[in-house]
C-alpha cells in the first residue's frame, strides 16, 4: 500500500510567555492507504495537536510531515491550501458549517475550488446526505439543524471531496449510538478505497472497529497496535 502520512521526529512546543508546553515530542509514524486508525489517549496528551500537524493547520516546532510523499511543513500558505483542498478533509468536534448556505450547499462547497468535481455535484451531495441519514434535510439552513445533524452534514462534506486522508477529531461525540456506527461505516468505506482515516475517539467500541489503534501519552506515542484480522 502507498504511504499517505509520514512523520519524522515530529515535535511541537507551544510558547506560553516564558513557560513552554511540549505538546508532542519526537513522533515517528507511517500511515498507509487503506488504514483506519483510531487515535486515543487522555485529555491533553496531544491528539488534536497531532491531527493539526498532519493536516497542515499548524506548523511543527521540529521534524517533518509528509503527505502522499510530499513534505508539507515547509510549504507556503498557498501551496498548503491547495494540498489541503485536494487531499485532506477535516471533521472537527463541533460542527462548522457556513450559516448562510443550505445543508446541500455546505456539502458541495469544496466543488467550487476543485474543477474535477463540478460534474453532478448536487447528485453526489444528495447521495452523501442520504448516507448520513439526512436526505430530507438538504434545504435546511444550519440553524434549522440539531447539533448532531449539523455534524453529519460536516461528515458528508468531508467525504464529498474524495480525500486521500480524513482527519476526524472526536467527530461522533454528540451523536447517538446508531448514528455513530453509521458514520464509522462511512469512514470504513472510504479507507477501503485505499485512502486513510485517522479518528480521535474516546469510544472503545468505535476504536475497536479501526484496524489500528495508536495511543498518545504526554505527547509521545505509547502504543501502536494493528489488529490481526484487518492486516493485509
Ligand atoms: N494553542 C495552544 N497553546 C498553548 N498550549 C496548547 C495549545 N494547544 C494545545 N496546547 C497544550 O498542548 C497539550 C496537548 O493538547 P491537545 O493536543 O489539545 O491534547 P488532546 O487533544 O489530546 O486533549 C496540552 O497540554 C495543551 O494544554
Ligand atoms: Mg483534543
Amino acid at each position: 500500500m502507498t504511504e499517505i502520512v509520514r512523520l519524522e521526529g515530529l515535535s511541537k512546543t507551544y510558547g506560553m510567555g516564558g513557560a513552554n508546553v511540549t505538546a508532542l515530542a519526537d513522533i515517528n509514524l507511517v500511515i498507509t492507504g487503506g488504514e483506519f486508525v483510531a487515535l486515543i489517549g487522555p485529555s491533553g496528551s496531544g491528539k488534536s495537536t497531532l491531527l493539526n500537524m498532519i493536516g497542515g493547520i499548524d506548523k511543527p516546532s521540529g521534524g517533518a510531515v509528509y503527505i502522499d510523499g510530499q513534505r508539507i511543513d515547509t510549504l507556503n500558505e498557498q501551496h498548503l491550501l491547495k494540498l489541503r483542498r485536494e487531499k485532506i478533509a477535516y471533521v472537527f468536534q463541533e460542527a462548522r458549517l457556513l450559516p448562510s448556505l443550505t445543508a446541500l450547499e455546505n456539502v458541495t462547497l469544496s466543488s467550487a475550488f476543485n474543477r474535477k468535481l463540478n460534474k453532478n455535484c448536487n447528485e453526489r451531495a444528495m447521495e452523501l446526505l442520504g448516507k448520513v441519514g439526512l436526505a430530507g434535510r438538504a434545504k435546511h439552513m444550519p440553524h434549522q439543524l440539531s447539533g448532531g445533524e449539523a455534524q453529519r452534514v460536516c461528515i458528508a462534506r468531508a467525504l464529498f471531496n474524495q480525500p486521500r486522508l480524513i482527519l476526524a477529531d472526536e467527530p461522533t461525540g454528540n451523536l447517538d449510538h446508531r448514528t455513530r456506527i453509521g458514520i464509522v461505516e462511512l469512514f470504513e468505506e472510504l479507507h477501503g478505497e485505499g485512502n486513510a482515516v485517522i479518528m480521535v475517539t474516546h469510544d472503545p467500541e468505535l476504536a475497536m472497529r479501526a484496524g489500528r489503534t495508536i495511543s498518545l501519552h504526554d505527547g509521545t506515542l505509547q502504543t501502536d497496535e494493528v489488529r490481526a484480522a484487518q492486516v493485509g
